[in-house]
């Protein structure tokens, strides 16, 4: 098997996307491509519902670009080219962004004024309040309604929707937190008592949450939202490994970031193990990322450490000039397939031990997606295709051949210039210019929304499935890529011309 499996490899060496094609394979059993499932994962505990990643880049994901891809199933890590503090209030927004229990919503004494409750409103910008008795528990609900027209000396308890039936008003009606984990029937209770709030309590009626029948009508919109525990949308944040990379992690994680990526340019050092035994000693078990790597003998290195998944790419990304500036790099196709199939039949690794591998670079079509999760990759990190789009950060400008955004490569000057001004360096431009740059600024024309280019790919991914005839990416997964006849076949230069040449 071993030998089997090195001599696959050795026919894919030098090789990358474009370098090959699947032939298509068996019945296609799907009535409709949109019934595809495509779960994947990012991290060993972050699952995705399909897996697009935007990039941890500067022009590429702050919150609004991690709000559509969380929404649309995938997610955003949010780049670190800002002060921690900044990067966190990302996450915060992104984390804000979908709710579907509102933890510790907005309260109000029940004795408290209607003036005290309407600066309550527009201080937080909220249409509603609970209101609680002096123990906390949950008294009645206070909306703009009740408070229209009604003098701002007058107390609240006499305007809410009370708890308790008084005077022919039936009573707050409240769900338990058991109830509030089926969304069927909160949404049941909504209808039924034509509601749109929903407060929740515990067995001692305690306030615990509040549901909106306006967040519930969102959900519904996104069908693949990206949600966790609390129904709020996933995010992760990058950080480095020197510097302030642990009171970095821990800003992200007040923040509940659901994944730290740890984007180091050597993954597997001296230094960078380090890195990774202070986060897990500051951090405890908190699900970390680290890339990016080329080699499974870097990848096992970097698992012996406890890491929750591994993002490979040396070189192939879109404004990268590592190749260029150092002669070193691994063509992405083969990187994915040797750290895979190695890490099974050389380093002995069960495929369900092996932690997600997040294929970052070079994806430019539904076609770079297939062939990277076929080969091992269980999710891919996309700078370039989402460059440009309304939910990337910058201003767009004006050339004569259209409107342009900026997208710097986070290895170029341009890129060090903003992450030594977010250090506060006296001089960054200095700062910058001492560095031996691996990448460039590039600018792209600007391209409607991210939302569009997530459908695209995605429905992309979804025909190559059934083409292939699977039901799901977990099946088709399980697929042989080596396979003489149904696996990879490498094109001649001909053949990708003919492919691949538009
Ligand atoms: P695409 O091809 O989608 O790739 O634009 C995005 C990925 O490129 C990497 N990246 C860099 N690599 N120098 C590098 O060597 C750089 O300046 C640079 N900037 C981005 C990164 O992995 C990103 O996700």
């Amino acid at each position: 098997m071993n030998q089997e499996i090195s001599a696959y490899l050795a026919r894919f060496r030098g090789r990358t996307y474009r370098d090959i094609i699947l032939p298509p394979l068996g019945e296609n059993l799907a009535d409709s491509r949109d019934a595809i499932t495509l779960n994947t994962h990012f991290s060993t505990n972050v699952p995705l519902k399909q897996p697009l990643v935007s990039a941890n880049m500067l022009d590429v994901t702050e919150s609004k670009m991690a709000i559509a891809q969380s929404l649309e199933g995938g997610i955003g890590i949010i780049h670190r080219f800002c002060t921690p503090d900044r990067q966190a209030q990302e996450i915060g927004i992104t984390k804000r962004a979908h709710n579907y229990l509102i933890e510790n919503p907005y309260a109000v004494e029940a004795s408290a004024t209607i003036g005290e409750a309407k600066n309550m409103m527009s201080q937080h910008k909220v249409g509603s309040l609970v209101v609680k008795d002096s123990n906390g528990r949950l008294s009645g609900l206070l909306t703009q309604r009740d408070v229209r027209f009604v003098d701002e000396c007058e107390c609240v308890s006499f305007h809410m929707t009370p708890r308790k039936p008084v005077k022919g008003k039936r009573g707050l009606i409240a769900a338990t937190l058991e109830e509030a984990l089926s969304v069927k029937q909160v949404i049941e209770k909504l209808k039924q008592n034509k509601i749109k709030k929903l407060p929740v309590v515990d067995v001692h009626d305690n306030i615990v949450g509040l549901i909106s029948a306006k967040d519930i009508e969102r959900l519904q919109k996104y069908p693949l939202a990206n949600l966790d525990q609390r129904g709020n949308l996933v995010v992760g944040g990058t950080i480095g490994a020197v510097g302030d990379f642990i009171e970095r992690a821990q800003e992200l994680k007040k923040k509940n970031a659901d994944v730290i990526v740890m984007d180091v340019t050597s993954a597997n050092s001296t230094s960078v193990k380090n890195a990774i035994r202070s986060f897990r000693k500051q951090l405890g078990d908190y699900e970390l990322v680290i890339g990016n790597i080329g080699t499974a003998e870097q990848a096992v290195a970097l698992i012996r450490e406890g890491v929750q998944g591994l993002k490979i790419g040396i070189g192939p990304g879109g404004p990268c000039t590592t190749r260029i500036s150092t002669g070193i790099g691994v063509p992405q196709l083969f990187a994915i397939l040797e750290i895979y199939w190695n890490l099974i039949a050389k380093y002995c690794y069960k495929p369900e031990q092996i932690p997600p591998l997040c294929a970052d670079g070079n994806i430019r079509a539904g076609c770079d997606i297939t062939h990277a999760l076929l080969a091992g990759a269980s999710s891919v990190m996309i700078g370039t295709l989402f460059a440009g789009t309304e939910e990337t950060p910058g201003e767009s400008y004006e050339k004569p051949d259209g409107w342009h955004k900026r997208y710097a490569g986070m290895a170029s000057i341009e890129a060090a210039i903003e992450r030594f001004t977010a250090m506060g360096y006296e001089d960054p431009i200095t700062e910058a210019l001492k560095k031996a740059p691996e990448g460039i600024p590039l600018e792209v024309k600007i391209k409607g929304s991210a939302k569009t280019i997530i459908h695209t790919l995605l429905g992309g991914i979804r025909s190559g499935i059934s083409h292939r005839g699977a039901l799901s990416l977990a099946d088709f997964k399980k697929q042989n890529p080596f396979d003489e006849e149904t696996g990879f076949n490498i094109l001649s230069s001909a053949a990708q011309r003919e492919s691949y040449n538009r």
